[in-house]
């Protein structure tokens, strides 16, 4: 299978072969008629009595090849021959996309009003070469996108070439640990515990890549048989060891997994059943930084997997937060290395809500408190109810169950207080059912001072 097949006319040959060496420099894999008439089709040629277009068109018709789309560099009394005509008509009924046209001078006229019921034919006024950047544009639009097959622990997929092998087990179901990614974010690759087995052959005696690969990152190839931590055992131990290697550096628990019990990281460990206690992290102090008035900071939380920083620059384009320092020292940064309070953030939390582990995390002061066993009791509601919620009713479920644990149900009593003026957290309400009174508290205020008023330079005030 081609995919493109230049014809041409007899008297078109050098825009033919204009046509068919530009696509096949652009590595396209390319066809072109034969320059060379057999001898038989040639000497019909040259007899008055015959219409040449039409037995070339035959010509074609029985050398054509199976290819994906067919590029006809044809006159105007070549396209005017109802033999080509028909094999215009024939190819379009195959659904072979046909393009295009060349007439020598002159605008198309009638021609163009004859060739438009073709659909898929474009017909051009004028030298081929004005048109080989267009014509390349619109081969590649017409060609239908090809497909990369490979095996993830012994099933097959078909995917788009450019698919990541993380994404192509996705579609199998087959789910790949990841750390430092996020479907929603460009991959960078910086944490490995997605690493996966990559041969090129279905027996273990099959060529096997040197390194794991990352599975985020990788884009996937024709005829890759990838082993992940389902069907390996030496991935599974390197994605234990690198999550062994972090927890060693990480304080456990940190303080998301305290509250919420989900640092990635920390359940990473108690999936590969990671003990701990076997090597040492950094003795170096890595600090904490309060000054935000809402996002508290724990650099010794932080695995330096840059999610916040894609969340801050990539997401919300507000390009606050980067890495600093090298080895030990390595940190994620606000500004130029200034504290998050004084730095130019705008407190939105996407880095926060981006964070794998304890690292960024509420300000105790704005805590959301929704298992604050004070009050009614609160009752977890789970994904599933919370996308058939009127409220969350077609939300994305991936999202949703991220957040389940932070949306609660409470049953309140008549006279109850649920929230009152100026209290942080937990303040978003959805009241399913009954009827609420909202007090506003209007306290006396201090009376104000006037504003001093700036006196220019050298005048008394
Ligand atoms: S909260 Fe601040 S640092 Fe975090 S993503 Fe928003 S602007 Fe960036
Ligand atoms: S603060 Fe969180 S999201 Fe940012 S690099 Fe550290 S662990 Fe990753
Ligand atoms: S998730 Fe793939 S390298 Fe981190």
């Amino acid at each position: 299978m081609h995919d493109v097949f230049v014809s041409y006319a007899s008297q078109d040959q050098g825009a033919g072969s204009a046509a068919y060496q530009f696509l096949k420099n652009k590595g396209l894999q390319s066809w072109m008629a034969p320059a060379d008439l057999p001898p038989a089709l040639a000497d019909a040629m040259k007899d008055p009595e015959k219409d040449p277009a039409e037995l070339y068109a035959v010509f074609l018709r029985d050398s054509f090849p199976e290819c994906r789309v067919m590029v006809c560099v044809l006159s105007r009394a070549a396209a005017q021959s109802p033999r080509v005509r028909q094999e215009i008509e024939r190819a379009t009924a195959k659904k072979v996309p046909l393009v295009p046209f060349r007439v020598e001078e002159g605008p198309l006229g009638d021609l163009e009003n004859e060739l438009r019921p073709f659909p898929g034919v474009e017909a051009w006024a004028g030298e081929v070469e004005d048109h080989l950047p267009r014509l390349e544009a619109l081969v590649r639009q017409l060609l239908p996108a090809p497909t990369i097959n490979l095996s993830i622990d012994g099933q097959s997929v078909q995917v788009p070439p450019g698919t990541t092998i993380y994404d192509a087990a996705r579609k199998l179901g087959i789910d790949i640990p990841i750390l430092c990614h996020r479907e929603h974010m460009n991959p960078v690759a910086v944490c490995r515990v997605c690493s996966v087995e990559v041969r090129w052959g279905p027996k273990p005696t099959d060529r096997r890549d040197r390194v794991l690969a990352p599975a985020c990152y990788r884009p996937v190839e024709n005829g890759m048989f990838v082993s992940t931590h389902h069907t390996s055992c030496d991935v599974r131990k390197a994605a234990a060891m690198v999550t062994e290697l972090l927890m060693s550096d990480h304080p456990t628990p940190c303080a998301r997994h305290a509250e919420h019990h989900d640092c990635e990281l920390e359940l990473m460990a108690v999936k590969f059943e990671v003990a701990g206690g076997r090597l040492h992290g950094r003795t170096l102090e890595r600090g904490r930084d309060q000054s935000s008035d809402v996002i508290a900071v724990d650099h010794a939380a932080c695995i330096l997997c840059d999610r916040c920083v894609r969340g801050c620059n990539d997401i919300r384009n507000n390009q606050v937060i980067g890495r600093m320092g090298k080895g030990y020292q390595a940190r994620i940064a606000f500004d130029l290395n200034n504290t998050m309070g004084d730095s130019s953030c705008v407190s939105c939390g996407e880095c926060m809500v981006s964070c794998p582990t304890g690292a960024l995390t509420h300000r105790e002061e704005v805590q959301s408190h929704a298992w604050d066993p004070r009050g009614p009791r609160p009752e977890p509601i789970s994904a599933d109810d919370l996308v058939n919620h009127p409220f969350f009713k077609n939300g994305s479920h991936k999202f949703l169950s991220w957040h389940a644990k932070s949306v609660v149900r409470r049953h309140y009593k008549k006279g109850d207080v649920i929230c009152h003026q100026g209290e942080f957290g937990s303040t978003a309400f959805y009241i399913e059912q009954g009827r609420v009174d909202i007090f506003l508290e209007s306290r006396p205020q201090p009376p104000r001072a006037a504003p001093a008023r700036a006196s220019p330079a050298g005048c008394a005030a």
